[in-house]
């Protein structure tokens, strides 16, 4: 007969020394293996005489149930060291130093906002139009008929779908406000537009902020006021202004504004190309054949409109001298604006 409680004792002590898997491994074999300790014992169980077997056998069993807790419960914590192991080399440096950067808003959307402020202050309100626009709404319905020279002035972006294209302006945005709207109307409509242009100070998606004014015995003098307290406002100072005669379809009169050049003072230098005016936006009367495509009463109502170019603000009023550098998204440039 083998002596049981001997196995038992001889287990717990070599256990107390396993420090690894693997060892636990080689003292599981060693027990409970096919040719182990507790293994040999529980063959021998049939070896002992009748009348001891029954018990016997069950201190073999106990033995055994007894040895496969023990070492489970050893599989358990020695797994446990190992993660615990692991998790200790892998740890992350809290005292390293990060440096929090502050996001700052683009130059474009800087300007877009001051514009939309100085407008929202004079009782205009802010309106929107899709940028694949009707080509009725660019072009016909602002007197600009399918022949007519005009369009050749906006080189367009045309879309795969009949009788659509990417705005070349924001005077659609007219259009739709007075389709849908009664006068009076005094609103602005900023955002992009599109032309086939690309050149340091064109680029072929840029930026405009559309003025319309409709109203009972609206005059000439309401938009001259209307635009010069708006660049005084924009510039932060008193700029000389300049309404020069010109020409647009959807305006009778027409005028282009200048200001006297903010750089030199109106002495004349390389932004002003020695003329010592900027030119700075389109504007003019609401031609009649608009209101009339609008259904707008020319009977009753009149109008302005204005057209500027957001970039070109932002550049006069930043002093920067390459559009692109609004559309090349390098941090050194950007993080100037706050
Ligand atoms: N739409 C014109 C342009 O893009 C600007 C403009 C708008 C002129 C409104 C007059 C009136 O050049």
């Amino acid at each position: 007969m083998i002596d049981i409680n001997a196995i038992g004792s001889q287990l717990e002590r070599e256990l107390s020394q396993v420090e690894s898997l693997q060892e636990l491994q080689q003292l599981k074999a060693k027990y409970l293996g096919k040719n182990g300790l507790i293994s040999l014992a529980v063959k021998s169980i049939k070896e002992v005489p009748q009348e001891q077997r029954k018990e016997y056998g069950s201190k073999v069993n106990q033995l055994k149930e007894f040895a496969e807790e023990l070492l489970k419960r050893k599989e358990e914590e020695l797994k446990r060291l190992q993660v615990d192991a692991e998790l200790s080399k892998e740890w992350v440096d809290l005292s390293i130093p990060i440096e929090p950067r502050l996001g700052s808003y683009h130059p474009l959307s800087l300007t877009l906002k001051r514009i939309r402020d100085i407008f929202v202050s004079m009782g205009f309100s802010v309106e929107e139009g899709p940028e694949v626009e009707l080509e009725d709404y660019n072009f016909d319905k602002l007197n600009i008929p399918k022949e007519h020279p005009a369009r050749d002035m906006q080189d367009t972006f045309y879309v795969n779908r009949e009788g659509y294209l990417l705005r070349t302006h924001t005077s659609p945005v007219q259009v739709r406000t007075m389709l849908s709207k009664r006068p009076p109307i005094y609103m602005i409509a900023p955002g992009r537009v599109y032309r086939r242009d690309d050149d340091p100070t064109h680029s072929p998606m840029f930026h405009q902020v559309e003025g319309l004014a409709v109203d009972r015995h609206i005059s000439f003098r309401h938009m001259k006021h209307t635009i010069q307290t708006f660049l005084r406002a924009f510039f932060e100072r008193e700029v000389p202004v300049r309404l020069r005669a010109s020409y647009f379809p959807f305006t009778e009169p027409s005028a282009e504004v200048d200001i006297g050049c903010i750089l030199c003072g109106g002495v004349g230098c390389r932004v002003c190309k020695g003329s010592g005016w900027l030119e700075v936006m389109g504007c003019g009367m609401v031609h009649p054949r608009v209101f009339e495509s609008c259904g707008i009463d020319t009977e009753l109502y009149n109008g302005f409109a204005f057209g500027m170019g957001v970039e070109r603000l932002t550049m006069l009023y930043f002093g920067i001298d390459n559009i692109r550098l609004f559309f090349e998204n390098d941090l050194r440039f950007l993080r100037q604006f706050i």
